[in-house]
């Protein structure tokens, strides 16, 4: 950001943590770590720039004095450098200690706003359930209006993911089809490669359906199905996808196994490599019963999509990297063609690829050329075919600077969302539900129990 000229003169980072470190030791860890994510790319005059406004100081999160003293340090660096008082508070932190830092935070008044803003930036996890994300949502709120507090999901800010809702409402010719009287079903998958790398301790605890589900997965959801807001405006936006969560059916607990299915990857070859089971990764429990892959079926209670199953799947380790929504539309009401062709005809499918290869493309049926009557399915493609000038990371903290909420999370978004999932989360980690975990082969499509969930229905996944 700094290379392209979109951080401001006047700006510093002072880096905070409980660990003693002195200005120069964190700049040079800072460098270090530019030089991993743009190897080769190292531009020493950008460095030069940059590093001079760079500072640390430590503190402890449960010490009130020490976040005075953290208010006085910021103060000052802030007269020195002209920032107008402009603030974000940024809490990259384990979720533990989210609570003692915010109450601290409020105490020493430095959430207070004078001539310029203060913003706080909380990174997920938003809680583990209902009643931890709603006890966050209390303690934010003690020192924060909801305006200043940016919860950050990294998936709204992904360009593609942006351009579902351009995609739906500045097009004409899709929205009219855009409901239950067009659309058999929509799939929403989320695959990666990926296994739990170094993130055992956090991820242990959560989960797929923690990690991935009520946040990422949900958000798409909502992008997908949400009416169109009266102005493309945070709050209004905000609105539609809060209505879209409130009008998820609940989840069926006493036969949820209709409805969802859970699976752990065992040991396989990605990307032909070996790779190990879940339990053998560093710091896995040998007997886990974390899940590290779901499926599940979710139908959105409203006029528009009464009865049109959403299918969500998302897991660790599987065949490819790979996140997508698919809109699979009905089939031809009338088989004009039934005497003259043997197969049945494809239905159409909007495909919108989230990452990677991103773009947009349209399946229908053409004629293949030739004397006998004969269709092929034939593909409309869009493909970005160009790097993002922006990652995610970077748009989301130029919007918390400028102040748009707009692909941040509003509370009550979060909470609604941890109130369909907590039950679900809660019945799934019962120790009598565990013997339905399935195990997947690491490399492979998931469990063939996901399979299953769509066939019983007459359908299959779109192949990954
Ligand atoms: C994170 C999850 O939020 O998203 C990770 O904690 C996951 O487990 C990651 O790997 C996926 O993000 P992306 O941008 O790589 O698709």
């Amino acid at each position: 950001m700094e290379r392209d000229r979109l951080i401001p003169d006047d700006f510093v980072v002072l880096g905070v943590a409980r660990t003693e470190m002195n200005n120069s030791a964190f700049r040079e860890l800072v460098r270090e770590e530019i030089n991993k994510t743009f190897p080769g790319e190292f531009d020493n005059a950008v460095w030069t720039r940059m590093s001079g406004r760079l500072f640390y100081t430590h503190v402890d999160y449960e010490e009130k004095a020490s976040f005075r003293k953290l208010k006085r340090h910021l103060s000052s660096l802030e007269k020195k450098h002209r920032t107008l008082g402009n603030r974000i508070l940024y809490l990259a932190v384990p979720p533990e200690v989210y609570e003692p830092i915010i109450s601290n935070i409020g105490a020493a008044g430095l959430s207070e706003e004078g001539a310029g803003y203060t913003h706080i930036v909380i990174e997920k996890p938003f809680g583990r359930d209902l009643e931890s994300a709603g006890k966050l949502n209390a303690v934010l709120s003690t020192a924060f209006s909801e305006k200043q507090i940016y919860r950050m999901d990294h998936y709204l800010a992904k360009e593609t993911v942006q351009n579902v809702l351009m995609f739906r409402f500045a097009n004409s010719i899709f929205e009219p089809l855009w409901n239950r009287r067009y659309i058999d079903h929509v799939q929403i998958t989320v695959a990666e490669t990926l296994g739990v790398g170094h993130r055992a301790g956090y991820y242990e605890k959560s989960g797929v359906l923690r990690d991935m589900f009520q946040n990422h997965i949900f958000q798409l959801l909502a992008l997908t199905a949400m009416e169109p807001p009266s102005v493309f405006e945070a709050e209004r936006v905000r609105d539609e996808k809060m209505k879209v969560f409130r009008s998820i059916r609940p989840f069926a607990l006493d036969r949820l196994e209709d409805l969802v299915v859970i699976g752990q990857y065992g040991e396989g070859r990605v990307d032909n490599e070996k790779v190990p089971g879940y339990r053998a990764e560093q710091g896995v429990a040998p007997d886990s019963v974390t899940p590290t892959f779901a499926a599940m079926k979710v139908f959105i209670d409203n006029w528009r999509w009464n009865n049109v199953p959403f299918y969500l799947r998302s897991g660790k380790r599987l065949l490819k990297r790979k996140a997508e929504i698919s809109v699979h539309f009905k089939r031809v009401p009338h088989l004009m063609f039934a005497g003259t062709l043997s197969d049945a005809i494809e239905p159409n499918t909007v495909v919108m690829r989230l990452q990677p290869d991103e773009g947009i493309s349209l399946c229908f049926q053409a004629k293949a050329p030739g004397t006998r009557i004969c269709l092929d399915p034939v593909l409309m493609d869009f493909s970005y075919q160009k790097v993002f000038s922006l990652n995610d990371y970077e748009r989301v903290l130029l919007d918390c600077m400028q102040g748009d909420q707009m692909l941040f999370v509003r509370g009550d978004g979060v909470e609604e969302a941890w109130s369909l999932l907590s039950p679900v989360i809660e019945k799934l980690e019962a120790a009598t539900y565990s013997k339905n975990l399935a195990d997947y082969k690491a490399g492979s499509a998931g469990p063939s129990s996901a399979d299953k969930l769509l066939r019983k229905d007459g359908r299959s996944w779109r192949p990954l």
